[in-house]
Order: structure tokens, then sequence, then C-alpha cells
């Protein structure tokens, strides 16, 4: 039988639930995160609430009558359930489409496990084919810009601000060998605020919604 790719996200959204025990859950952004809101929202008794890693996806929840809490006001949580626009075997996602990345990597850091949430399109044999976001700070997106150009890149400014005020800029043709390191350089560069790498922290848990169902996929399973 075959999907639609917005059915694809949808059945994935809809297989995290199970996956939602009770306490906070993180949850991401994005219209794969977009069906978790719906799905969740049919089981919001089961929970105390959510932290948002979007000012769009705090709206959402809301509008679901599910409690946002601040990150700051909470102890960590066990659950944060993402998508992602590319992801490997080796659960090293590429994030940030949505220009998100801050927040969800934030988000991400503070929850025991990260699920993630994708359609087959997503997963991918090496990473960057999909341009890599870069969160900058205005004043800096010309020098980082000229690092990145050093790195193999060529970034693009979005014609976007993000939630925390900044600019992203996306990398095109980086040719992403050692996903983690390549993190850790990114970040090092002075006005990067965060890179949509998600590697040195990877997902624990993959959904991956094919044709055939949704597959989970563990993390050194
Ligand atoms: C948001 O900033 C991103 O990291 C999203 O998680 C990613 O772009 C996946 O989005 P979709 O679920 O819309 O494909």
């Amino acid at each position: 039988m075959s999907f639609t790719q917005d059915e694809l996200k949808k059945q994935v959204a809809y297989a995290a639930i199970d996956y939602v025990k009770s306490g906070i859950i993180g949850v991401g952004t994005g219209s794969t995160a977009n069906y978790f809101i719906d799905a969740l929202s049919e089981i919001k008794n089961k929970i105390d609430g959510a932290v948002a890693s979007s000012e769009t996806t705090a709206e959402r929840l809301r509008s679901h009558g599910i409690e946002v809490f601040d990150l700051n006001d909470i102890n960590g949580m066990d659950i944060y359930v993402d998508g992602a626009d590319e992801i490997t075997e080796h659960m090293h996602m590429l994030k940030g489409g949505g220009g998100a990345l801050t927040r969800e990597k934030i988000v991400a850091a503070n929850a025991k496990e990260f699920i993630c949430i994708c359609d087959e399109s997503k997963y991918v044999p090496i990473l960057g084919k999909f341009p890599l976001p870069i969160e900058v700070l205005p004043m800096a997106k010309s020098y980082v810009a000229r690092e990145l150009t050093k790195l193999g890149g060529q970034p693009q400014l979005r014609d976007f601000t993000t939630d925390n005020g900044n600019l992203i800029l996306d990398v095109h043709e980086l040719k992403i060998k050692d996903p983690i390191e390549m993190e850790i350089k990114i970040n090092q560069i002075v006005g990067v605020v965060t890179n949509g790498l998600f590697a040195v922290r990877p997902a624990n848990i993959l959904l991956l919604a094919t044709s055939d169902g949704v597959k989970t996929i563990k993390k050194d399973a």
C-alpha cells in the first residue's frame, strides 16, 4: 500500500503516543511534530503538560488545552519527541528546517530519551543533502558565513528571524563525513548560537514510517 508523505507523518506521530506515560513531555517543531501534538491532545488527561521547542508549538499545544511549562520551572522530562530533516542509522540528525533548532536542542538536552519521528524520506546514508541550518547572532552573520565557506560550505541567509531574535544561515554543499566533529567545530565559530547537527546527543529511538508500517530503530540495538 502506498501512502502520501503527510499520511506517513501522521502515522508515525500517532505511533509515538505509545511512549507517552505521564508527567511532562518535550515537544518538537514542524509538520510531523504538529501531528504528534494532535495525537497528544487525545490523551492529554494522562500527562501534566508539555515543554515547547518553539512559539508555534506552544501555541498549538495551548490551543489543544495542553498546559505549556517553562523549562526553568521543571526538573527534566522522560521523553522529547520531534521530527528531523535527515537522520542516519547512527541516529545522527540534521534539523532546523523550521528554524527552531536552538530551542529544540535545549529541550532535547533536558530529556532522558529523544524519540525521533520521521517518514522514510528522511532516512539517509549521510547527512548534508539538506542544507545545514545555523542560528547566528545578527552582528556575526558575515563573519560566520566566511568561516563556514572555509569549511567548504555555501551559506545562504534565510529570510527569517528565530524565536530568539537571531538569523539563520542555511549551508549548502557541506561534506559532513563526521557529524560529531562537524557539530563541535561549527559551534566553536564565534557568533554561532547553535547548528542543526544533532550528533553529540543523537536520538535514542527512531520511529520511521514506511509503506510497510512504522519501524522502530533503537540506538545501540
Ligand atoms: C524544525 O526546526 C525542524 O528541526 C524540524 O524538526 C524538521 O524540519 C522536521 O520538520 P517536518 O516534520 O515538517 O518535516
